[in-house]
């Protein structure tokens, strides 16, 4: 069983964003963007969640991963 659940736990990406939530999920719409472009976060390690702070360099360099954000543009009219 610690075996069984170190592996689960070994995968889990998201190790303290909103955890009372069963699944975490933001809905946004392009009219809500203040600015030409938002980055969110992927990585969950942003401090400010669900933007992304940049933090996802640091857990690349530090795990071999390759994470990146999610880049909204505001559409031309
Ligand atoms: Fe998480 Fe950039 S900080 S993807």
């Amino acid at each position: 069983p610690l075996l069984e659940f170190s592996r689960k736990t070994s995968h889990m990406i998201n190790p303290n964003i909103r955890k009372d939530e069963k699944k975490v999920v933001d809905f946004l719409e392009v009219e809500d963007l203040a600015s030409e472009k938002v980055s969110f976060c992927r990585c969950w390690k942003s401090e400010k969640f669900p933007y992304c702070d940049g933090a996802h360099r640091e857990h690349n360099e530090e795990t071999g991963d390759n994470i990146g954000p999610v880049v909204i543009k505001r559409k031309a009219k």
